[in-house]
Order: structure tokens, then C-alpha cells, then sequence
């Protein structure tokens, strides 16, 4: 049994929701009258056209009765991004810090208010307007953390633009498939950045993508937007040297943006207009662009930043996740701004220039809501106590974590070394197609447990199934669905909906399936378990196997390719490969090598696999089914396989046992 942790005085005396019996009337109340619940938030917005009583969700889970559908605050008409900037401006928040931007050198940084972030949002719309980007064109996004960033983002949303962040890590064959995919008109980019001491051609990257996506897909890119960044503070000539230059397609921020007008009427967008989409890991390998809508996601994205980091007027709250994933949309960018809050936005590594970066940033920036990966904090936590026992760290009052389940040593370094044991640890559970939060704990009202989630926000109806689909109540362990829509689950897949149903709802039909598996403790915890699929979590970062081994066998020399994940004491999971090669071709080091450079190319240097191994066969069973279980204990060197009689050929077994690298 765990150890049960309360919040403590410090925390529940500060927190607007002080008690555990609170959290669970407010919770019966979202699920029962989610009218009610949700108007209310509502109530805070600016809207064109008000969502119409009795009207304010509908939806269909099961996909036997239908076409599956969710609809929040149908016939509402609003703009995220006016509702963002000019709301808070107009409430008196103009003047309010909204980002302390620390660069990846410690000497430089700036700071911007509301007022100032929304003349440069409006400037960058109007130069995207300029360009010819209207109302429901796609505009890709491959950024370092610099404020243009959120400024191109919540343009694109000012004038109902659907962006599409590509994490900046993704190699150019992936950006150009995901341009692609979505048909994007523009291409929004810097000169390059700074990461630690390594320097990030993107624009060249964004060259050859768009190259690529031309070559390849058959798909032109009308404009790529540059910001001129590494140039600005350590002009190097080394950018120049690498880059192309298109007079006709490429264009300067600094040449587009910085001479428009600061006036720019927003879009006026229905509350299921798309707001934006941002591809994440499919299990048969083609990413899947989720895509997120307008009302929903804002009342969501609000509420959960809210109550699970328990923010208040003079709070500074840093999320330290990239842009370029689902945590960065929802929380560096529209949740925080939606809530007038002051974040900090970081361009560097933890490690630069040493290893104290992260404690030091809390200390300058006076952060009481801190927010990063368990991966992260495992690898700070072996470089010592020392590091973090140098900074103070008094202001810090919540602590969250996201995406993997956080393991109980890690949890308890963050609580009691990182926390000085009275912060409140939020592990917050959640998926790029939630939009949000799904399971947390809540700083001044949940107890908590070293690795457990805890228990859903509001609005959300967790289910645990057992293979047969029917419900495990009580304690138990199963898959983790849902069984109705909150206001920020994704609508679709872009451009597929069929796919939407068939990866999410057709296992379980009238749930909304996650992929994860979970289970419930005695105390009615609810702790993830990992995923259920072919996917594995690297680092927090979501791959498929199928993608993986789809590389692999791009060369020439494998025949096949088994991928299975072995746990890793700091990036949480990590690729173990087996590969058996063709007629005549060797298993050597440069085989290794050339596969770990293709799959660096195809997807990024984060999916490139710890672990290759040879295989003279792979083990199967008679109807010719790769036997991934045993695969993985080969993996662990964990010779207790169980049973085996389906297997066509145990001696292969054996075989690689013996060959393991
Ligand atoms: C995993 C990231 C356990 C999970 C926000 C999920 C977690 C996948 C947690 C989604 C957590 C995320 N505890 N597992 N607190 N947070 N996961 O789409 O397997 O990048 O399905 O979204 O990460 O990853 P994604």
C-alpha cells in the first residue's frame, strides 16, 4: 500500500478549492448539470453570439447507433484569440506581465505585457492576411521558444487560421508529410536556435521539408514566414552559408510584421469552427492530426489551468514543455493568456549552462506554479541534490508533472527536494486528443499518491473495462475510457474521420477508448499503467512501433524489424530493435549506424533506438504473428518467458537470448 500524502496548510490556506469533499460536490455537479457547470465559465467570455440555452452539448459515443460527434455551446460565436488579448486588456490587464521570455543564454531575456502581445499579434495577422492566409487555411509552425511563436500562433486563431505546430525536433521528411497532410499554405520559421551549445539549422530543415513535401507529396508551400532570431543576438554568418533564399516564396518577419497596423478585426468563428491541429503518433504509423475547436477547448483549456494549478492573480507559473506539443498549446499558450496569468516561456535546456538552470530560472522569476516531465526531473535528480540545494525555491507552490506515469522516487524528489514537502504535486494525466487535463490531483483539495493520477476533473467520467468491455467497479485494473465528452476532446482526425472512430471508439463502442491501461486502488485512485498498444512513450514523447520498424526496413539490408520498448531509468521507455537482415547482407556496426541515422532523418533524433539488435529469426506464432512479449523479455534479459507452446520454432529464443549486444 502507498502512502497517502494531504496537502498541506500552506497550500489549502492559498487554494480556491480547500477541501476534498468540495472537489467532489463539484465534480457530481459537472457531471450532472454540465449546462450549468460549464455556462458559468462561459459567462467570463466575450461572445459575437451567446451558445442557446438547452443547447450546450451534444454528442453521440457509439458508433453502432451512428456517425460519432461532439458538440459544446453549438450556435455560440466567439474568437479564442480576442477573448485572450482584448478581453484582458479591456478587464485591465493590459499592463500585466504575460510572458517573462528567458533565451537559452542566461543574458537573454525580455518581457512583454498583454497590450504589447496583442499589437504584435495583430501586426503578424495582418501580414498573414497580407500573404493570403484566410479563414480555415492550414499554417505549419516549426519554432524554437521565442514569443513569435505564440504570436503566430494566436494570429492564426485572430483570423481563424488553423495552425499546425511540428515540434522543431521532427526531422524534414516528418515536417514535409505533415505540410502535406494538411495542405499548408504557409510555413512559419526562424533563421535557427540555440540549444545549449548546439546551434538548430531550421530554416535550412524548413528548405528541405518543403523540398520534400514538393518532391514527394506533390505539395507547394505558397509562403515561409522566417523570424530573424539567432542572427539578431549572435550574428554568425553560419545560418547564411546553409540557407537558400526564395525571393518569391520565402519573406522576413522582420520585413512582413513589423510595419503593419496594430488594428486587426478578429475572425468572428462558431463555437465548432477548428482551431487548430497538431499531429501526434498513430500505431500503424501515419500520424494522425487531431484537430481541436474553438469554444470547447477554450472553456476547457481555462478551467483545468484553474483549478490544477490552482493560479491567482500574483502568481508566475512556468509549463517548461515545447511548443511543439499538446502541453505546450494548451499550456504555455491558450491557457494561461485565458486566464490573464503571467508565465515564463523558456528557450533552453535544463543542462545550460549548468545542470542548476531550471532552480535558478524559479528563483529569478519568483515561479509558484511549476510544470515539467518525469523524464526531466530523473535527469536532474542524478546529477545530485546539490543543484537544486543552491536556489531557494520558496515561492513554489504547485508542482505538476505530465507525460508518463511518474515514478514514486521521482515523485518524492520533486515533493520533498524540489518542493520543500509543502507543495502540492499535480500528476496530471492527459492526451494530445483531451485537450486537457483528464486525471489529476488538485493542489489544496485531493490527498495524492507517488505515481498515481488521481481522480478526473470536472466534467470527466472515467470507466475501467475488462477485454469483454463490461465495467470493473471498484478496485481493478483495466482499459482506460471515458464515457462522455468534456468540452476539450478532440472532434476528429483531419481528414479522416473514419479513422477518428475507428482508433477511439470502435473497440468500445460509447466510449471514448485512450489506449491507456488503468487501475483503481482501494482509496478509489486511479493510476495509469502505461499504454495497452503498440505505442511507447520515449522521454514523454508518443511513438508507434509500426512507425519505428517502417524505418527500419527502408533499408536495404533488414529484412524485417521488431520493435519493442524496454523500460529506461530516465527516459521513462526506450526502443529496443531486432532485426533480421536479407540474403548475403552482414549484421555489422555500420548497419547499426546507417539505421540509426535513417531513423534520425525519418522522425528525429529523440525516436533514435537505444538498442539494435540481430536476429537469425524472429519469434512467431504458427499464423506467422511476431510474439512482442517475448521480444520484450529478451529485451530485459528475462529468461522467465511463460509459456511458449504457440510459438512455430523455440529455438529461436534461445538464439537471441544469446546474441544480445
Ligand atoms: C502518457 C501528453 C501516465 C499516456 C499530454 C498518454 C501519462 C500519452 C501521463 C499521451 C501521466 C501522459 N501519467 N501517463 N500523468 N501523461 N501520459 O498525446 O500514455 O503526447 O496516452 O500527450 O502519454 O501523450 P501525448
Amino acid at each position: 500500500m502507498s502512502r497517502l500524502y494531504q496537502p498541506s496548510d500552506y497550500v489549502v490556506s492559498k487554494s480556491r478549492l480547500p477541501s476534498f469533499e468540495q472537489y467532489k460536490e463539484m465534480h457530481k455537479r459537472s457531471l450532472e448539470d454540465p449546462e450549468g457547470f460549464w455556462s458559468e465559465i462561459a459567462k467570463e467570455f466575450y461572445w459575437q453570439t451567446p451558445a442557446e440555452p438547452g443547447n450546450f452539448v451534444s454528442y453521440n459515443f457509439d458508433i453502432n447507433k451512428g456517425k460519432v460527434f461532439t458538440k459544446w455551446l453549438d450556435g455560440a460565436v466567439t474568437n479564442v484569440c480576442f477573448n485572450l488579448l482584448d478581453r484582458n486588456v479591456r478587464n485591465g490587464h493590459g499592463d500585466k506581465i504575460a510572458y517573462y521570455w528567458e533565451g537559452n543564454h542566461p543574458d537573454d531575456y525580455s518581457r512583454i505585457t498583454y497590450r504589447k502581445l496583442k499589437d504584435l499579434v495583430c501586426q503578424c495577422a495582418n501580414g498573414l492576411r497580407e500573404r493570403g492566409v484566410t479563414k480555415g487555411d492550414r499554417v505549419s509552425i516549426y519554432m524554437p521558444m521565442i514569443l513569435e511563436t505564440v504570436v503566430v500562433m494566436l494570429a492564426c486563431s485572430r483570423i481563424g487560421a488553423v495552425h499546425s505546430v511540428v515540434f522543431a525536433g521532427f526531422s524534414s521528411d516528418s515536417l514535409a508529410e505533415r505540410m502535406s497532410d494538411c495542405k499548408a499554405k504557409m510555413l512559419v520559421t526562424a533563421d535557427g536556435a540555440w540549444r545549449g551549445e548546439k546551434l538548430l539549422m531550421l530554416k535550412k530543415i524548413c528548405d528541405e521539408a518543403i523540398d520534400k513535401a514538393e518532391k514527394k507529396h506533390g505539395h507547394k508551400v505558397e509562403t515561409c514566414l522566417v523570424v530573424k532570431h539567432v542572427d539578431r543576438v549572435t550574428p554568425c554568418g553560419q545560418l547564411q552559408e546553409y540557407t537558400t533564399w526564395d525571393d518569391e516564396r520565402d519573406v522576413w518577419w522582420q520585413e512582413l510584421i513589423d510595419e503593419q497596423s496594430t488594428i486587426c478585426s478578429p475572425e468572428w468563428m462558431a463555437a465548432e469552427d477548428p482551431l487548430f491541429m497538431l499531429y501526434t503518433s498513430g500505431s500503424t504509423g501515419k500520424p494522425k492530426g487531431v484537430l481541436h475547436t474553438t469554444a470547447g477547448y477554450l472553456l476547457y483549456a481555462t478551467t483545468t489551468f484553474r483549478y490544477v494549478f490552482d493560479y491567482q492573480d500574483k502568481d508566475v507559473y512556468w509549463c517548461t514543455a515545447d511548443v511543439g506539443w499538446i502541453t505546450g498549446h494548451t499550456y504555455v499558450v491558450y491557457a494561461p493568456l485565458a486566464n490573464a496569468a503571467t508565465s515564463v516561456l523558456f528557450e533552453g535546456t535544463p543542462f545550460y549552462p549548468e545542470n542548476d538552470r531550471y532552480w535558478s530560472l524559479i528563483d529569478k522569476y519568483k515561479v509558484s506554479q511549476f510544470y515539467t516531465a518525469p523524464t526531466a526531473l530523473r535527469s536532474l535528480m542524478k546529477f545530485g541534490d546539490e543543484y537544486v540545494k543552491r536556489h531557494s525555491l520558496q515561492s513554489l507552490r504547485v508542482l505538476g508533472s505530465v507525460g508518463e506515469p511518474i515514478n514514486p522516487e521521482a515523485w518524492l524528489w520533486y515533493r520533498q527536494l524540489v518542493g520543500g514537502g509543502r507543495c502540492s504535486v499535480a500528476d496530471t494525466f492527459w492526451q494530445t486528443e483531451t485537450g486537457g487535463h483528464v486525471l489529476t490531483s488538485l493542489p489544496g483539495a485531493t490527498p495524492m499518491k507517488p505515481g498515481a493520477a488521481g481522480f478526473p476533473f470536472f466534467g470527466v467520467e472515467p470507466a475501467l473495462l475488462d477485454e469483454g468491455g463490461q465495467l470493473i467497479s471498484g478496485e481493478g485494473e483495466g482499459y482506460l475510457v471515458f464515457a462522455r465528452p468534456w468540452p476539450g476532446l478532440m472532434r476528429t482526425l483531419y481528414g479522416d474521420h473514419q479513422r477518428y472512430e475507428q482508433v477511439y471508439f470502435s473497440k468500445f463502442p460509447g466510449y471514448y477508448c485512450t489506449g491507456d491501461g488503468a487501475r483503481r486502488d482501494e482509496d478509489g485512485f486511479l493510476w495509469v499503467t502505461g499504454r495497452v498498444d503498440d505505442m511507447l512513450n520515449v522521454s514523454g514523447h508518443l511513438m508507434s512501433t509500426a512507425e519505428v520498424e517502417g524505418v527500419l526496413t527502408e533499408e536495404p539490408r533488414v529484412a524485417e524489424a521488431a520493435v519493442v520498448s524496454r523500460p529506461h531509468p530516465i527516459k521513462g521507455e526506450a526502443l529496443y530493435c531486432f532485426i533480421t537482415t536479407t540474403d548475403g547482407a552482414h549484421f555489422d556496426q555500420s548497419l547499426v549506424d546507417a539505421l540509426k541515422k535513417l531513423v534520425r532523418a525519418r522522425i528525429g533524433a529523440f525516436a533514435v533506438p537505444d538498442t539494435i539488435q540481430y536476429a537469425p529469426g524472429l519469434p512467431k506464432t504458427r499464423s506467422g504473428k511476431i510474439m512482442r512479449r517475448i521480444l520484450r523479455k529478451i529485451a530485459l534479459n528475462d529468461t522467465d518467458i511463460g509459456d511458449t507452446s504457440t510459438l512455430a520454432d523455440p529455438a529461436v529464443v534461445e538464439q537471441l537470448f544469446k546474441n544480445r549486444p
